[in-house]
């Protein structure tokens, strides 16, 4: 660290104890108007203490940023619902021996089992959510109600009932200045933050349409082993269930979905589309769909084709195109082409020498918590574009048109009635080990 920084840290160090901060907020008057007696870290010093909460690929991965992040942050607790993905995941965090040195992760805070987050989050001052989204507006609810900022992976939530427990607890996170960032990474991703600053501004003329992809060769699974509960076999190959995971057009799709919210600077009044299972048909791939094709209705008419579809060794698109007035954009990987009707270039942002998204967003996060500023207040727009997306399957599943309320009141709820390992999910398979899927026509919408 340069002199220049060390010096600078000091000063902050010393600010902190000064304004009271650090020692639970005593003297909060002093403080600039964004602070409240919630949500700041109070540690003798300025570590950010941190709780893990779902130890698989993401939740190493946001782990390691934020302790990649310029702040004094510490990994303080680790929580799983099982003890070999939190061993994995411990040995992981410690394979840097430089950010090793900053998890601090003993024994008695190794946390295991369905309740284990509701032992982590008292330990922290920021929580780190990516278990499967299922889980996560009961897990957002807590950490906001014991004062927690908080990271959270998209999507927020697998049903409607799952998105209202997300949009309240997103107004209380905003009455207590929490900062909450959701890994819709592309809003701290360059190319994304000036392609639409720039059709904010009007360089596209108004946007009247678009086309939003995620069409891929699918993902992992995790065919039934001998012995587990069916509980027990959901958890582990839970991307196929929709209780956990929400289908594909959620966990994944939600990405290219949500672009189109943020260019329209809304969501879609109704949803129509079709999907089904066409090629992933067996019975290790759960109840979910292997393609959805949905046309998203925008309040002033635009028209938004989205398709998402999981075929493995068939062509593969990730990206987002929007017709305005005047021009058209194409946006895909870090770069971004906007041009006008002729072809003529308005803005190409290449992305070389962008920093990652995925480091970004936790550099923002733990830089605005280091510095007591309350700045990201993300949950509400990651739980209306994880809606977007319910309600995108809503209408595949059901073959009907979907009304964003109808989606929004629906009470249809995925979730168990008790979480234990030989408890039944409510979704269960038949004697073959095949379970329902839904039928458009004769499966409910909402
Ligand atoms: N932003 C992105 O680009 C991106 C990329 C990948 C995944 N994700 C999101 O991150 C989340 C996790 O995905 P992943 O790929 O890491 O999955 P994963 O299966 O690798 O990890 C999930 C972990 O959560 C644990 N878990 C399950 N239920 C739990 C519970 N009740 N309490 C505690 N732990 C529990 C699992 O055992 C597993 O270790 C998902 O919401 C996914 O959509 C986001």
């Amino acid at each position: 660290m340069s002199n220049e920084s060390n010096r600078r840290d000091a000063g902050r160090r010393e600010f902190l104890k000064q304004s009271g901060l650090l020692t639970g907020g005593a003297l909060l008057t002093t403080l600039p108007s964004f602070a409240s007696s919630y949500g700041f870290h109070n540690s003798a010093d300025d570590t950010i203490k941190v709780a893990l909460i779902g130890c698989g690929g993401r939740g190493k991965g946001a782990a390691l940023q934020a302790l990649k992040s310029k702040q004094n942050v510490k990994i303080v607790a680790i929580a799983d619902a099982f003890r070999d993905r939190l061993d994995d995941a411990y040995k992981t965090l410690n394979q840097n021996p430089e950010l090793a040195k900053r998890v601090d992760v003993p024994e008695e805070r190794k946390f295991v089992g369905f309740d284990a987050y509701q032992k982590a989050i008292p330990l922290a001052d920021v929580v780190i959510l990516a278990t499967p989204p299922g889980f996560r507006p009961m897990m957002f609810e807590e950490a906001v109600k014991q004062n927690k900022h908080v990271f959270m992976e998209k999507p927020v939530a697998t049903d409607a009932p799952g998105v209202r427990r997300v949009l309240a607890a997103a107004e209380e996170a905003k009455k207590k200045k929490l900062n909450v960032v959701v890994g819709l990474q592309r809003h701290y991703q360059p190319n994304y933050r000036e392609m639409i600053k720039r059709i904010h501004d009007g360089a596209l003329g108004d946007i009247i349409g678009g086309s939003v992809y995620w069409v891929s060769g699918g993902v992992w699974v995790n065919p039934r082993k001998p012995n587990q509960t069916e509980m027990e076999h959901q958890m582990r190959n839970w991307y196929y269930f929709n209780w956990l995971c929400g289908d594909h057009i959620n966990e994944q799709h939600i990405h290219n979905i949500d672009v189109a919210n943020w260019v329209k600077k809304g969501y879609p009044v109704s949803a129509q589309g079709t999907g089904g299972r066409q090629v992933r048909t067996g019975k290790e791939y759960g109840e979910i769909f292997d393609h959805h094709i949905v046309d998203y209705v925008y309040e002033d008419g635009t028209l938004i084709n989205s398709q998402c579809r999981h075929y493995e060794g068939t062509y593969s698109k990730v990206d987002e195109a929007f017709v305005g007035t005047k021009g058209r954009v194409d946006s895909f990987g870090r770069q971004s082409i906007l041009k006008d009707h002729k072809g003529n270039s308005i803005y190409t942002h290449n992305g070389k020498g962008d920093g990652d998204p995925y480091q970004i967003e936790h550099d923002e996060l733990f830089a605005a918590i280091a510095k007591n500023e309350y700045k990201f207040w993300d949950a509400e727009n990651g739980a209306k574009s994880t809606l977007t997306a319910i309600m995108g399957r809503m209408a595949t599943y059901s073959g009907k048109v979907v009304k964003w309320d109808e989606a929004l009141n629906s009470n249809i709820d995925l979730f168990p009635e008790k979480l234990a390992w030989d408890a039944k999910p409510k979704l269960l398979p038949n004697a073959d080990g095949f379970y329902p899927v839904a039928v458009p026509g004769k499966t409910v919408a909402v």
